[in-house]
């Protein structure tokens, strides 16, 4: 089976090749959905200005030249140079068919598969996870899923903040308040109001931010009860992210963890490596890179830290370090950095000492897969009433308990009813960060992730409740269905043509760590399986072959949904 978009751009493509020329074999077709036929192509367009002939003529060229007998009953021209293309029912139905019998409906295996290092969540143990921590996690959570279902190998990598600066009044706080009652605080959720007692003290305590100072040199050092004192703060914050992780569904665990101090051993090699390819040079008593091209608002070149005068090393140093390990020593391919638009810069700088270092070669893609603010209705971070930050496990409850509400009046046993609220509550959060293009902030609305019609968690978990429960009011297994498929009706026929279209969303997505393009696909699904729910009796139909096949698209369209949601990492309500 294949996705008719292709099918036709193939096509189109080896016409061009036929009557102008091999050279023309590889434009792009630009098929798009016509509101005349099934498709267009609008290559005629772009390509007469490179002839210097008539948009018409050439558009009625390809016509006439392209082989397409066996997929399209109908080709025109019409408009300034567009090429319609109306499919042929039968090779329709025959596609749908096909995807039916492919327990991998029409997504490719890739080939080469290849290792994509996936860096994402990444919070700050010292800080807080806020609630952009939580849009990279489930951003990068369902990349990783749709990578490896395409059968790439990857390897999550967590780079939590847990070294710094910052540890030692962490550490000395823990001391004041016991560590008990610390221990309490940061394993629930409370790092923030934890990080602002310590950091209050010392501002304001001279004898606090020397006993911090002292605190940092001792962890520096190594010393044996300073670690064991830091471990303990990391290990409860860690306690608390995986509960967020464990109730999202999100796939990282403690094993994929490679934190900041994780990087601790190699960073004087880095440094000793980069000084003496001559790339890092003393610059005011710090070690720095100057990456070319990059200069600040003065025109003076921008530096990356490697070294601070006080012989201390930063994030910069960090980075430099992970991204020689994930490719000298994990042999990555592919990285991916899922982390907020803010560090654009950083990002770009790091790629580009990378490659000076010859680590970054042109083998191995690094991208910064950008992700946008997610603020509140003040356009602002999002804060509680009291401003302060508001605690993420809080923000899934309200979820949760907001989605109870809209589904109420539907469910009497209070047990059914807190299990569905869950999926719904968690699957419209989720939703909400994958429906948009990463980069784009976006305005964290309740009431509109929850709607149940428009592009939302809760319409798309409802679609596939509803494709289901055809199967459980009469008593049929999906997995029997005869996959016989006849098309018979437009809404039928509409929904055989998306439901073609997964392999291609799926790949889409993976290429450009782009989740909202396999979002988007799954919405076109669900709203073209409503219209034909509506319009087309499947139980009812008029006749055997006609209810066999409804009763084939409604299971092809139930696995496309369960398949392309359990790849969003959007958990499947048994009903709604
Ligand atoms: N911990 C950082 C922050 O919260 C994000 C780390 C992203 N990953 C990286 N390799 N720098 O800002």
């Amino acid at each position: 089976m294949a996705d008719p978009r292709e099918v036709l751009a193939q096509r189109v493509r080896m016409a061009l090749a036929d009557t102008l020329g091999a050279e023309y074999a590889d434009a792009d077709a630009v098929i798009r959905p016509s509101a005349f036929a099934d498709y267009q192509a609008n290559v005629a367009l772009p390509l007469a200005k490179r002839l210097g002939r008539p948009p018409r003529d050439v558009a009625t060229q390809i016509a006439d030249h392209v082989h397409l007998d066996d997929v399209c009953d109908k080709i025109d021209v019409s408009g300034p140079g567009f090429i319609n293309f109306s499919l042929r029912d039968e090779w329709v139905a025959g596609q749908a068919a096909d995807q039916f019998a492919d327990p991998r409906l029409g997504v490719p295996e890739a080939d080469p598969a290849h290792k994509t290092v996936v860096d994402y969540s990444s919070p700050n143990v010292a800080k807080e996870m806020h609630v952009g921590h939580l849009r990279t996690t489930i951003v990068g959570d369902a990349v990783v899923r749709i990578l490896e279902h395409l059968g790439h190998a990857v390897v999550r990598a967590n780079h939590l903040g847990d070294w710094g600066t910052q540890f030692g009044m962490l550490i000395e706080h823990l001391l004041d308040v016991g560590e008990e009652s610390a221990r309490q605080q940061l394993s629930t959720g409370e790092i923030n109001a934890f990080y602002q007692a310590a950091r209050a003290k010392f501002d304001s305590d001279p004898g606090f931010a020397e006993r911090s100072r002292n605190r940092v040199v001792a962890l520096q050092g190594g010393d044996e009860e300073t670690l064991r004192l830091w471990q303990l703060v990391i290990d409860d914050s860690k306690q608390y992210y995986n509960t967020i992780y464990r109730r999202l569904g999100v796939t990282l665990t403690d094993a994929d963890l490679a934190p900041e101090s994780f990087y601790n051993p190699m960073l004087a090699s880095v440094c000793d490596e980069l000084r003496a390819a001559g790339i890092a040079v003393i610059s005011d008593g710090a070690l720095c890179v100057f990456p070319p091209g990059f200069t600040g608002r003065d025109g003076a070149p921008l530096p990356m830290i490697l070294r601070k005068r006080d012989g201390g090393y930063g994030y910069d140093t960090t980075d430099l370090a992970a991204i020689r390990y994930r490719i000298s020593d994990l042999k990555a391919a592919r990285l991916i950095y899922f982390v907020a638009a803010e560090q654009s810069l950083h990002f770009q700088m790091l790629f580009a000492a990378a490659r000076q270092a010859g680590w970054l070669t042109g083998e191995v893609s690094a991208e910064h897969a950008v992700i946008g603010l997610v603020s509140g209705a003040d356009r602002k971070r999002i804060r509680t009433r009291t401003g302060d930050q508001v605690k993420l496990i809080t923000l899934i409850d309200e979820a949760v308990e907001r989605a109870e509400r809209v589904i109420a009046d539907r469910y009497d046993d209070p047990g059914l009813r807190h299990e569905i609220a869950e999926a719904v509550g968690i699957g419209a959060l989720k939703y909400g960060d994958l429906s948009v293009a990463r980069d784009s902030g976006y305005v964290f609305d309740f009431d509109r992730m929850l709607a149940l019609t428009g592009n939302t968690g809760p319409y798309l978990q409802y679609a596939t409740t509803r494709a289901r429960g055809i199967f459980r009011k009469a008593g049929l297994d999906p997995d029997k269905a005869t996959g016989d498929i006849h098309i018979t009706h437009d809404a039928e026929r509409a929904l055989a043509l998306t439901l073609l279209g997964f392999g291609t969303a799926v790949c889409q997505a993976a290429d450009t760590a782009e989740p909202h393009v396999l979002a988007a696909f799954l919405f076109d699904v669900a709203s073209a399986f409503t219209t034909f729910y509506e319009v087309c009796p499947v139980l009812k139909a008029a006749g055997d072959t006609e209810r066999e096949s409804r009763l084939a698209l409604s299971a092809l369209t139930l696995r496309v949904l369960s398949t392309g949601l359990d790849l969003l990492g959007i958990p499947l309500p048994e009903r709604m």
